[in-house]
């Protein structure tokens, strides 16, 4: 399969907004992370996380302000672009995995590599990150017949299959108890360190987000780096 090139991974937010009719959700947003960085964004409910995490993802558009994508700006690209480009360079993870139900586990993992690339190797590489993610023995199982923190192992092999550049989580642990939300990021890091990728993940957990090198807290849409604040305040 043909690797990224991952040196030159990188994500640049510049002055980003975004209202919802006259609501302001985010306020004048600004940061620049490269390969190999993992960044955890804290802050209460509705203070514009999972808005931010779909800007990132180019699922949603900001209302003023830039974003950039190894050089790219995707908000330039026609629509059918756009959709390609995210299928290459964002990967997704969700609290609530979004497993197909009737499908397999390894064909869950196959689902982003059917829309446009018709990489021979796909199915190679697919059984190689559910071994990685301790699934070979599921790989014939549906989502039904697997527990939440095994779900979670698919949902991430399946937003790392076409090898993105940035890796988005929201709040992927926010499901499971303690022990398996631990295990889920040791995955989640393991995974960043070998695919170099750029890491972001919401989250609540203290304990998880404080294993970030990078910690960003929205409130009420405003972003402060509280990466070297040690008396990070976490809800
Ligand atoms: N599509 C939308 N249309 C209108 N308002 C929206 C839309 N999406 C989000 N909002 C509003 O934007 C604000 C931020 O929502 P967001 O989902 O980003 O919060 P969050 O920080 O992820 O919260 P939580 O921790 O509860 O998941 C909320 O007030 C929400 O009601
Ligand atoms: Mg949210």
């Amino acid at each position: 399969m043909q690797q990224n090139d991952k040196k030159t991974h990188q994500l640049t937010v510049s002055n980003v907004f975004k209202e919802f009719g006259n609501i302001e959700v985010l306020r004048n947003i600004s940061f620049s992370f490269s390969a190999g960085q993992s960044i955890a964004i804290t802050g209460p409910s509705g203070s514009g996380k999972s808005t931010l995490l779909h800007i990132l993802g180019t699922l949603e558009k900001p209302t003023k302000g830039k974003i950039k994508i190894n050089e790219t700006d995707p908000f330039n690209l026609s629509e059918p672009e756009l959709a390609r480009y995210r299928n290459s360079v964002i990967g997704f993870v969700f609290q609530d995995h979004h497993l197909l139900p009737q499908y397999s586990v390894l064909e869950n993992v196959l689902i982003p590599t059917l829309a446009f690339k018709q990489d021979p190797n796909a199915t190679q590489y697919a059984q190689e990150l559910i071994k990685r993610v301790g699934l070979m023995d599921r790989m014939s199982h549906r989502p039904a017949e697997l527990s939440g923190g095994e779900r979670q192992r698919v949902a991430i092999a399946r937003a790392l299959i076409n090898r993105p550049s940035i890796l988005l989580c929201d709040e992927p642990t926010g499901n499971l108890d303690n022990v398996t939300s631990m295990n889920i990021a040791n995955l989640l890091f393991e995974m960043h360190k070998s695919e170099n990728n750029i890491l972001i993940v919401v989250t609540h957990n203290h304990e998880l987000a404080s294993r970030f090198q990078n910690h960003l807290r929205l409130v009420e849409g405003v972003c402060s780096d509280e990466t070297n604040n040690s008396d990070n305040q976490l809800l």
